[in-house]
């Protein structure tokens, strides 16, 4: 077990770095909605025909509000929203098809949210084949899909399967009854044991199940038997995620529990702890911060092979150059910029109805930037990072003194012009990042923005 000084020392608000510069760091000032288009065109030119594109579809709604929940979604029982949001992404598809000289070819579709399964599987249906109509497919496609246990029928899991999706992931977060109370979150082990077998049984060949520690209430006994159900079920790939307690976003539905019942420093460490052990016990490989799979999970051959990638939907196990975020909040990457759509449903369909691309903010990576973001996307994905081969940057030295004390806790070995995290070092990732990232310690926040480090 980790020693509590180092957790107490080193659990301070960080970035999860999804993205370098992180969301709040964006220069919105040097950002224009011309030169944002102008950026997507000149790196899908350079991508489009030799490894494709990613798109990432936000579907915000869901029936019913998880108190714990920090995505962005929009909570609803009126299934009359499923057509016209449908229609607006189709549209807003056009409009970036509209600026392309050739037709995109889709590598990957990830479907997240809010709930995709609040849809129905006709809509969804209409959804995917409205996409693939103005595109190609590249032959080594990956569509994948975020399915709610409580309401994804077999016709879902059927429905897209036949659209070519193999990839599946549920929320499970954690199986205690206290816990699923406390986070208003009903979800019993036969449900999620019954979509897990039907999509077994149609044909998918990644089932993924979302765990969280940390959560209010939740204890060591929960973790053990949550991860005892969860093996039980055999999912390929298992996200334990932190929870990430931000109850000061907008918006945020993280209330229902008191931040004292909330597990802290060394109480949610040992959380993480004791469910990393039970899953290498069982067979599952420990890959970057928050992810495990088996040997034969695509996510753990391109960890081994140091393929592994980050974006905004956390860890992947392919990368394409361009990845365009269709519908209300989604982020797009050109790699050479971000660009964020409107966070607010009805600010999301004036754009669309107007014909414009419902971008609100974004960022142009300054060649600094785009130095540091592949030093951190090295170390949050493969633990170690080098700075000579292009990736020098004047503020090395600035960074190598402020790792020092990280040096001398044992959690990072510097050699010549490499940095390795050490296996001590790999619960503070995100703070070897930080030590990295110039915008944050250019401008220090002066209240709190991120959520703890652990
Ligand atoms: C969009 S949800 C998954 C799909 C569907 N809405 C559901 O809840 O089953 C994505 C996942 O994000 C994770 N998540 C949400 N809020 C979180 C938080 N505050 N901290 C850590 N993980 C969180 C949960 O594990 C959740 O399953
Ligand atoms: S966890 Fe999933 S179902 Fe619950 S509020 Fe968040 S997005 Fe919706």
């Amino acid at each position: 077990m980790m020693a509590i000084s180092l957790i107490q020392k080193y659990n301070v608000p960080g970035p999860r770095y999804t993205s370098y510069p992180t969301v709040p760091y964006w220069d919105e000032k040097k950002f224009s909605l011309e030169e944002w288009k102008k950026n997507l065109v000149l790196s899908f030119n350079e991508s489009n025909k030799t490894e494709g594109i990613s798109l990432y579809i936000h579907l915000p709604f869901c029936e019913s509000l998880c108190t714990f929940c920090g995505c962005h979604k929009r909570i609803t029982k009126r299934h009359e929203v499923e057509n016209p949001y449908i229609e607006a992404v189709l549209k807003e598809w056009q409009l970036y098809c509209n600026l392309f000289d050739s037709k995109p070819v889709i590598k990957e579709i990830h479907l997240g949210g809010g709930t995709p399964t609040f849809f129905s599987p006709k809509n969804l249906e209409q959804l995917i084949n409205g996409i693939i109509s103005k595109a190609e497919i590249a032959e080594m496609h990956e569509f994948s899909f975020e399915g709610h246990p409580n309401n994804t029928t077999r016709a879902h899991l059927q429905s897209l399967y036949n659209l070519g999706f193999r990839r599946v992931s549920f929320g499970v977060q954690d199986y205690s009854e206290t816990v699923q109370n406390a986070i208003h979150r009903i979800q019993p082990f036969h449900q999620v044991a019954k979509v897990t077998f039907w999509a077994k049984e149609i044909g998918y060949t990644s089932i993924s199940h979302d765990l969280v520690y940390g959560l209010p209430f939740q204890k060591v006994e929960d973790i053990i038997d949550t991860i005892e159900k969860t093996k039980s079920l055999q999912p390929n790939r298992i996200s334990f995620y932190s929870y990430a307690h931000v109850p000061w976003i907008k918006g945020n539905g993280q209330r229902g529990f008191n931040d004292e019942d909330v597990p802290r420093d060394n109480e949610k460490r040992e959380l993480y702890e004791v469910g990393k052990m039970l899953l290498l016990k069982n067979g599952y490989y420990e890959i970057g911060m928050d992810h495990f799979a088996t040997a034969d999970d695509s996510m753990y051959v391109a960890f081994k092979n140091k393929r592994l990638h980050r974006n905004f939907m956390g860890y992947t196990a392919s990368k394409t150059q361009v990845m365009i975020g269709l519908g209300v909040s989604s982020i797009s990457d050109s790699w050479y910029s971000f660009a964020q759509n409107e966070k607010n449903l009805e600010d999301y369909y004036d754009k669309i109805n107007s014909e414009e691309i419902p971008v609100t903010k974004g960022h142009l990576l300054t060649k600094e930037d785009l130095i540091i973001r592949k030093h951190i996307l090295n170390i949050m994905c493969h633990f170690e990072t080098n700075w000579d081969n292009g990736l020098y940057f004047e503020e090395i030295y600035d960074v190598l003194e402020n790792l020092e004390e990280m040096i001398v806790d044992g959690l990072v070995d510097i050699t010549n012009t490499c940095l390795k995290v050490t296996e001590k070092g790999k619960p503070f990732v995100r703070n070897i990042c930080m030590a990295f990232d110039l915008r944050l310690k250019r401008n220090i926040p002066n209240k709190q923005v991120f959520s703890l480090t652990i």
